[in-house]
C-alpha cells in the first residue's frame, strides 16, 4: 500500500482553463508553466482543440497531445475524459517526432478514453448540415466528430474505448453492431457511405492504430494518483473553454464536454480538492469561432483590426474568428464557475494603438433593465445589448515593457478595471506569442 507524503511534502497542482470561447492562449501558458510541474494532463475535448506554442522560430499546433510535450521531463497524459481520434493522434505524434520532439514513454493515453471513429466525423458533418436553417444557424462545429463520439460514450452500447483497440474479438463484435446502425443512420441523412465504413477495413485499421498506440496506453487514473503520492506536481490542461462547457456554456452553441475546471475530476480521476491554483486564461478582448451568441461582437473596422493584429484565424480549422470587446459579465461568471484564483490576460499587445477601448460591464435586456449576471439561455443572450464602459486607449510602447508598472497608464487602468470587476488578480499579462513575452505580477 502506498503512503501519502505529509502535507508539507505535498506538491502543488495547477489548472489552466479558458474563460471565454476558446483560443485564449492556453497552449502558451501550459508551455510556460509545465517546467514547474512533473506532469501535464488533458481532461476534456479532442482534436477540436488547437493549442499553439511558439518556441523561437518554431510554431507548434497541438490538438490531442498536451502542450507540456515540448518541455523535457514533463510526462504528458491524455486523460479518460478526452475523446481520441487515433489516426489524428498518430499523425500528431509523427509530426512532432519529425521535428525532433521526443514522444515516447513521456506520452500516456488513458485506456478509458473514448475513440472518435470515421462515422463520428461523417455524422458531425451531416448533423451540422441538417440544422443549418435553425435560429442562430448550425453550431459551427469543427467537424472533428466530437459531439457524436461523446454521445456514444453516454449511450454506452455504441461506444469504443482506447483500450478496446487492442482486443480483436471485442472490437469486431462491437463494430459489427455499430456499423450496421450508423450506416443506416448516415444513409437516412443523405450521406453516401463508402468502403471506409466496411467492417473488415475499419476493423483492421483500428487494430493497426491500437498496435501503434499500445506503448502509450495506461491506466492513467492510477498513474496520476501514484504521481501525487510520490510528491509530483500536476498541471491540468483544459481544452476549449468555459463558455463552451456543455453544462455551463452558451448551450447548445457549445462543445460536448465539461471544459470548465468542473471537468477535471471526471476527466482524470483526480478529485477537485487536489487543485491548488486555477489560472483562468482570458484574452484582452473576446473571440468566438462558430455559431452562437456573442453580445460584445464587433462588426466594424475595429473588429477587423483585432482579427488581423491578433492573427485571429482558427488553429484547427483556419476559420476567421469573430472578434469583439472584452465581456466582463461573461468573465466574472466563468471565473466563478471555474474557481479561478488568478488570471492570465493574453494578447494584450493586440489592443495597443486604439484611440479608445471598451469593456462590456452589463447586458441590457429587451425590457430595458440591465444585469451584470450572465444568462443561462443562448436565445436570450442573442437578444441582449452590451452596456460598455469606454476608456482611453494607449500607444504601443517604444520599448517592450518589462513589468506591469512599465505599461502605459491607460493600459494599467484597463487591467485594474478587469480585476475590480471580476474580483480576481491578474497574475500574468501576455504581450506576444513567445514564451518569454509575459509580464508576471510581483509576488
Ligand atoms: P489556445 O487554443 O487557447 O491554446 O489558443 P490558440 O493557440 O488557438 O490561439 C492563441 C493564438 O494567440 C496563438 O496563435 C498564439 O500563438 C497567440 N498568442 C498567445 N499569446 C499571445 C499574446 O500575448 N500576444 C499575441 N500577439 N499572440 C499571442
Ligand atoms: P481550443 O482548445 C475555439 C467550438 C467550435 C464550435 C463549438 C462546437 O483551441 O480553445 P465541436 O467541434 O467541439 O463540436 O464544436 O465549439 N470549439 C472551439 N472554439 N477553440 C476551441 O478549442 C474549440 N473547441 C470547440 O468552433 O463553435
Ligand atoms: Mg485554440
Amino acid at each position: 500500500m502506498s503512503t501519502r507524503p505529509s502535507d508539507s511534502a505535498r506538491a502543488s497542482h495547477t489548472a489552466v482553463v479558458g474563460l471565454q470561447w476558446g483560443d485564449e492562449g492556453k497552449g502558451k501558458l501550459v508551455d510556460l508553466l509545465a517546467p514547474d510541474h512533473d506532469l501535464t494532463v488533458r481532461y476534456n475535448g479532442g482534436a477540436n482543440a488547437g493549442h499553439t506554442v511558439v518556441v523561437g522560430d518554431e510554431r507548434y499546433a497541438l490538438h490531442l497531445i498536451p502542450s507540456g510535450i515540448l518541455v523535457p521531463d514533463c510526462t504528458c497524459v491524455v486523460g479518460n475524459g478526452v475523446v481520441v481520434d487515433p489516426w489524428k493522434l498518430l499523425e500528431e505524434i509523427e509530426g512532432l517526432r519529425g521535428r525532433g520532439v521526443e514522444v515516447s514513454e513521456n506520452l500516456r493515453i488513458s485506456t478509458r478514453a473514448h475513440v472518435v471513429m470515421p462515422y463520428h466525423k461523417l455524422l458531425d458533418n451531416a448533423l451540422e448540415e441538417a440544422i443549418s436553417g435553425q435560429r442562430g444557424g448550425a453550431i459551427g462545429t469543427t467537424r472533428r466528430g466530437i459531439g457524436p463520439a461523446y454521445a456514444d460514450k453516454v449511450q454506452r452500447s455504441t461506444a469504443i474505448r482506447v483500450g478496446d483497440l487492442r482486443h480483436r474479438d471485442r472490437l469486431e463484435r462491437r463494430l459489427e453492431t455499430i456499423l450496421s446502425l450508423r450506416t443506416r443512420q448516415l444513409r437516412s441523412l443523405g450521406v453516401e457511405v463508402g468502403d471506409e465504413l466496411s467492417l473488415p477495413r475499419l476493423l483492421e485499421e483500428s487494430l493497426a492504430a491500437g498496435d501503434a498506440l499500445a506503448p502509450h496506453m495506461a491506466d492513467t487514473t492510477w498513474l496520476l494518483h501514484d504521481a501525487i503520492d510520490a510528491g509530483k506536481s500536476i498541471l491540468f490542461e483544459g481544452a476549449n473553454a468555459c463558455l463552451l462547457d456543455v453544462d455551463h456554456g452558451t448551450y447548445p452553441f457549445v462543445t460536448s464536454s465539461n471544459c470548465s475546471t468542473l471537468g477535471i475530476p471526471a476527466g482524470t480521476g483526480v478529485p477537485l480538492g487536489h487543485v491548488d491554483r486555477v489560472l483562468g486564461i482570458m484574452k484582452a478582448y473576446s473571440t468566438r469561432v462558430g455559431g452562437g451568441p456573442f453580445p460584445s461582437e464587433l462588426h466594424d473596422e475595429i473588429g477587423d483590426r483585432i482579427r488581423e493584429r491578433g492573427r485571429e484565424y482558427g488553429t484547427t480549422t483556419g476559420r476567421p474568428r469573430r472578434c469583439g470587446w472584452l465581456d466582463l459579465v461573461a468573465a466574472k461568471y466563468t471565473a466563478m464557475v471555474c474557481g479561478v484564483t488568478g488570471i492570465a490576460c493574453t494578447l494584450f499587445d493586440v489592443l495597443g494603438g486604439l484611440e479608445e477601448v471598451s469593456l462590456c460591464v452589463g447586458y441590457r435586456l429587451p425590457d430595458g433593465s440591465v444585469t451584470d449576471r450572465f444568462l443561462p439561455d443562448a436565445e436570450d443572450l442573442m437578444d441582449v445589448e452590451p452596456v460598455y464602459e469606454t476608456m482611453s486607449g494607449w500607444h504601443d510602447p517604444v520599448d517592450p515593457p518589462t513589468d506591469r508598472a512599465s505599461l502605459p497608464d491607460a493600459a494599467r487602468r484597463y487591467l485594474d478595471r478587469i480585476e475590480s470587476f471580476v474580483g480576481v488578480p491578474i497574475e500574468i499579462v501576455s504581450i506576444g506569442p513567445e514564451r518569454s513575452e509575459v509580464l508576471v505580477a510581483a509576488s
